[in-house]
């Protein structure tokens, strides 16, 4: 079944609204809870299940990126898209970075690049704000359903995939945009967790679901499992500022929907003090 498929099977389970919210899954990972029940998993090295790759595989999987990145930058949604970095979002990048010229991006949660055309538009979409935004440096990879195929094309389109699962979280010491297409709750949580200092969050950009509407979700839904592994994304909203993506078309509804770029900017020690990571 397509990544986005489940998403959405889920989402009809979750939401009267369709939103997609993404539900922790169970037993995948080693992982124990801590005193505060947030489940916490080990950095561990990884290399991708399959070792087997051949050239043929490898080529068709480069032209069916190529058609993706062709597709995306003609399309009505990346001009918005470009257009509201240049009006909305610049600013805020500019002052993240203060004196360094460019950040990296880390992309966390791709899911399959060869089985799926969403993760492959979701990529593209990466590439392409990299080819179009000098502020944008080296681009780090990693989702644990990797094949080597896949690697080897990721290295080819320039990006570096990284043989550790950090589980989210890295901890950001200098400027970084996290690129999270459509992940599960658990993973925007534990990027904040592992960051929840004032010096640590202002250095993050983040490309995810929406955080707006996960509150949202919640508040409908009083016993949503959401609830469980998303203290600091509620906790954080008080000093996230958001700009929401806007799909503008349908043919990028199931890549996009729901998706905000998301900006920490917490004025005291006291605005973390909710949660004790
Ligand atoms: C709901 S899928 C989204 C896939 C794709 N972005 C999409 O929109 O169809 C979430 C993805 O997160 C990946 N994932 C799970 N644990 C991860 C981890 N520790 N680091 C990075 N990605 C992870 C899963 O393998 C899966 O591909």
């Amino acid at each position: 079944m397509e990544a986005s498929e489940k998403t959405l099977t889920i989402a009809d389970d979750t939401t009267k609204e369709g939103w997609t919210v993404v539900l922790p899954r169970h037993g995948k990972q080693r992982r124990k809870p801590t005193k505060q029940g947030v489940l916490e998993e080990k950095q561990e090295p990884w290399t991708p299940t399959d070792s087997q790759t051949d050239p043929s595989k490898e080529a068709r999987l480069m032209q069916k990126m190529k058609r993706s990145i062709d597709r995306i930058e003609s399309s009505e949604f990346y001009h918005t898209f470009r257009d509201q970095i240049q009006t909305s979002i610049v600013y805020y990048i500019n002052m993240l970075l203060g004196s360094e010229i460019n950040m990296q991006m880390v992309i966390y949660g791709i899911g399959s690049i060869e089985m799926y055309e969403i993760p492959r538009l979701q990529l593209s979409l990466a590439l392409l704000m990299r080819k179009d935004f000098g502020w944008i440096g080296n681009i780090e990879v990693f989702d644990p359903v990797l094949s080597a195929t896949e690697s080897r094309i990721l290295e080819a389109l320039g990006c570096s995939v990284m043989s550790i699962n950090e589980h989210g979280r890295r901890e950001a010491l200098k400027p970084t945009l996290f690129f999270m297409p459509h992940c599960e709750a658990e993973l925007y949580n534990n990027l904040l967790q592992a960051n929840w200092k004032l010096d640590l969050l202002k250095n993050i950009v983040l490309i995810g679901n929406s955080f707006e509407t996960y509150e949202q979700h919640a508040s409908l839904c009083k016993n949503s499992p959401i609830l469980n592994s998303s203290g600091n994304i509620f906790a954080a909203r008080g000093f996230t500022k958001a700009f929401r993506i806007q799909i503008v078309s349908d043919d990028y509804y199931f890549a996009f929907h729901d998706s905000s770029w998301h900006f920490f900017n917490p004025g005291l020690e006291s605005e973390l003090q909710f949660i004790n990571p």
